[in-house]
């Protein structure tokens, strides 16, 4: 068993395909360079200076940098159409960047496809149409576990233990839960995969205050089995106040960028992002 409850030795041996440590299992040759061995004090994640847009459209990234520590949470914040979401998208490999790159544990991903990033570690719950409404929470959290050839029945307990309200609904349409326990399934489900990055955008979209504090408050928990969260969020006050690393955007670029605190402390960034 190793240390992260959703990263359970059980089942399915080959690392080729859950990848449990998220470098190949082969050694280096002595003497060569290992180009997956993360550099010393590099992020477990970043997007670096990533700029492009949709398509053929105009650029809606312009030299955005993004990154998140081993079990650490950076938040993004910003004003509707900052390109948040598009940034989220960058590094989950849905744009195609002009510029700048994404590494992932000292690997460089640029060019592989969202599935292929799964499979490196990454899992991603987009801001909408994010469950499958008409199936089943259970069928959701099976779906979730896409590319897992091995027994994921221990990690469905995880997130049913984590999440206890989904195991009472495992037999219900996604679609008759409330706006809160829907976003319970679309982490549930991201977090089936084992990802070593569990990227969200907007989690506590739609949902009280209450339910929003239960949310970051799993999501602080699953953090600290080891996992990175990046995670998009419009109450930005609370995201900093969990957030070890804090991102504001304008305008597809870095506005501001330091720990949560720092961010919540400085009054430009509270007087133009925070309601003051
Ligand atoms: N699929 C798309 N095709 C073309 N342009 C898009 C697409 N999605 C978003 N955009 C444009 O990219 C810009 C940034 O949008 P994005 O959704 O990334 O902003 P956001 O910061 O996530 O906003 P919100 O807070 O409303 O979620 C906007 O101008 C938007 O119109
Ligand atoms: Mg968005």
């Amino acid at each position: 068993m190793s240390g992260n409850a959703y990263q359970d030795d059980r089942g399915n041996k080959d690392a080729s395909i859950t990848n449990p440590s998220g470098v190949g299992t082969m050694q280096p040759a002595e003497g060569l360079d290992n180009s997956t061995t993360p550099a010393e004090g590099a992020p477990y994640l970043i997007g670096e200076a990533m700029t492009g847009g949709y398509g053929k459209g105009a650029d809606i990234l312009h030299d955005c940098t993004i990154a998140v520590e081993k079990g650490q949470i950076a938040v993004i914040v910003g004003p509707n159409g900052a390109g948040k979401s598009t940034a989220m998208k960058a590094v989950f490999g849905m744009l195609n960047l002009r510029q700048g790159r994404v590494v992932l544990d000292g690997e460089d991903i640029t060019h592989l496809t969202p599935q292929a990033r799964v499979a490196k570690g990454m899992g991603f719950v987009p801001q909408t149409s994010n469950i499958f409404t008409s199936m089943t929470v259970e069928e959701n959290l099976e779906m979730g576990a896409f590319i897992r050839h091995d027994d994921f029945r221990g990690t469905m307990e995880q997130v049913y233990e984590l999440f206890p309200i989904l195991r009472e609904k495992r037999y219900q349409a996604a679609g008759e839960l409330s706006g809160g326990q829907r976003q319970q399934v679309a982490v549930g489900r991201a977090l089936m995969t084992q990802p070593k990055l569990l990227m969200l955008d907007e989690p506590t979209a739609g949902v009280s205050p209450i339910v929003m504090d239960e949310l970051f408050d799993r999501i602080i928990e699953v953090a600290r089995t080891g996992i990175s969260i990046l995670m998009v969020e419009q109450n930005a006050r609370q995201a900093l106040e969990i957030a070890d690393k804090g991102y504001v955007m304008v305008q597809g670029r870095n506005a501001y960028t330091d720990t949560g605190k720092a961010l919540l402390a400085d009054p430009e960034v509270r007087k133009s992002f925070l309601g003051g």
